[in-house]
């Protein structure tokens, strides 16, 4: 697994990151060794970047990484979130979890089965009080005395004006209890304010096939100022990882021209994927550039001296369920990426030639 360095931190992550967002879900059928298990199965195979936020499966995603890396600390890079606040229903559906999961697997029930008012609305909150309480109850769940990388998960954009939450970071930073802060933006609209924000180390934005919103300005102009870029939800959800007739497109998009309109999409990427001789879920894990340079633009896979680009190393899966991807060429901009539970993603580092290769 390539590593690469995180920004202008000093913290070197692997190409690959692990997003921790189902780990421990109400209907994710894994039980905790299994779920230590692929964890540690990641590490092995070369994944040191790990993603989670304080509110994932109730905090839980916090705890299995808290059990499955206390001891062997130094070798991940631990990135968790903080700002939403759990409503008193979620807190309620954490304690009787162990009870209520396996009738969960056994009825087959799914998140979308769950009435709202079990599941209760999710309130936010950024105020300089609640970042360091936060923070230092991630600190416990993870069984560690510092995040390598503290996020504000999804902030409106009013929150990012005021910046009011920038103090506290830096007093933990000054603390040693987090090393460096970055924001997780809903919207890619957000990312020019996010990256004027005194100190952000990183970004993380949705990035994928389907949603490229990010490319003509935000990754560009992070790496311009040498924020580590975070692409998310490589799959876009499951859009391109699912066989079509596993995908639930009318709970996702109701109207009618909107449905049709994505399914259009999908199959032009299905297109793309076949003419070069990858599956969907593969093209999906190389990032939206990479896929373009590989099938669409090979010219454009050239570093600033006119050589092509060296091979980039093989894509370790995480679990049996898949397959290796060999990259053609390293991918042009800097850029980690995600995978989803256990899946994996694929990134693009941020490295000199890479940075060469995007003003080619
Ligand atoms: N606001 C934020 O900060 C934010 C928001 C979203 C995500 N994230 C981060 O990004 C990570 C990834 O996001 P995500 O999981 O929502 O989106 P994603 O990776 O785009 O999609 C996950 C979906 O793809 C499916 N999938 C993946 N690989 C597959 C394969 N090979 N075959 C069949 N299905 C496959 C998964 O199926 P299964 O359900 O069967 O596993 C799941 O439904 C998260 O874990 C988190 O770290 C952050």
């Amino acid at each position: 697994m390539e590593r690469t360095r995180f920004g202008t931190t000093d913290l070197y992550v692997s190409d690959i990151g692990f997003g921790c967002a189902r780990l421990g879900g109400l209907f994710q059928s894994a039980d905790k060794p299994g779920m230590v298990r692929t964890l540690r199965e990641a590490l092995a195979a070369g994944v040191t970047f790990y993603d989670t936020s304080d509110m994932y499966t109730q905090g839980e995603s916090e705890q299995v990484l808290g059990e499955a890396f206390h001891g062997v600390r130094d070798q991940v890079v631990l990135a968790s979130k903080f700002g939403y606040c759990l409503p008193a229903q979620r807190q309620l559906l954490s304690r009787v979890k162990p009870l209520v999961k396996p009738l969960v697997q056994r009825l087959g029930l799914r998140r979308e089965h769950l009435p709202s008012a079990i599941r209760g609305s999710l309130a936010q909150n950024f105020s300089p009080g609640y970042v360091v309480h936060a923070v230092e109850q991630s600190l416990r769940r993870l069984k560690t005395d510092h995040l390598d990388l503290c996020q504000l998960h999804s902030p409106p954009a009013e929150v990012l004006a005021q910046g009011d939450f920038l103090a506290p970071l830096q007093l933990l930073q000054r603390q040693g209890k987090i090393r460096y802060y970055g924001v997780s933006c809903e919207r890619t609209s957000d990312a020019d304010v996010c990256l004027r924000l005194v100190g952000i180390s990183s970004l993380q934005l949705r990035m994928s096939l389907l949603d490229q919103s990010a490319l003509p300005d935000a990754v560009k102009q992070a790496a311009a100022r040498g924020v580590a870029m975070i692409a998310r939800e490589c799959f876009a959800g499951g859009l391109l990882a699912k066989p079509a007739e596993a995908q639930d497109l009318d709970a996702v998009l109701p109207d009618d021209a909107e449905r049709e309109a994505k399914r259009h999409e999908i199959s032009a990427v299905h297109a793309i994927a076949k003419r070069g001789g990858r599956s969907l879920p593969e093209l999906a894990r190389a990032p939206t550039w990479q896929t373009r340079c590989a099938c669409a633009r090979p010219p454009r896979c050239r570093m600033a001296s006119g050589k092509p680009l060296p091979r980039c190393a093989r894509a370790r899966c995480l679990s049996s369920r898949h397959t290796g991807i060999a990259c053609p060429n390293p991918p042009l901009f800097a850029v980690n990426g995600l995978g989803s539970g256990s899946r994996c993603g694929v990134a693009s580092p941020h490295d000199k030639y890479r940075q060469e290769s995007l003003r080619a």
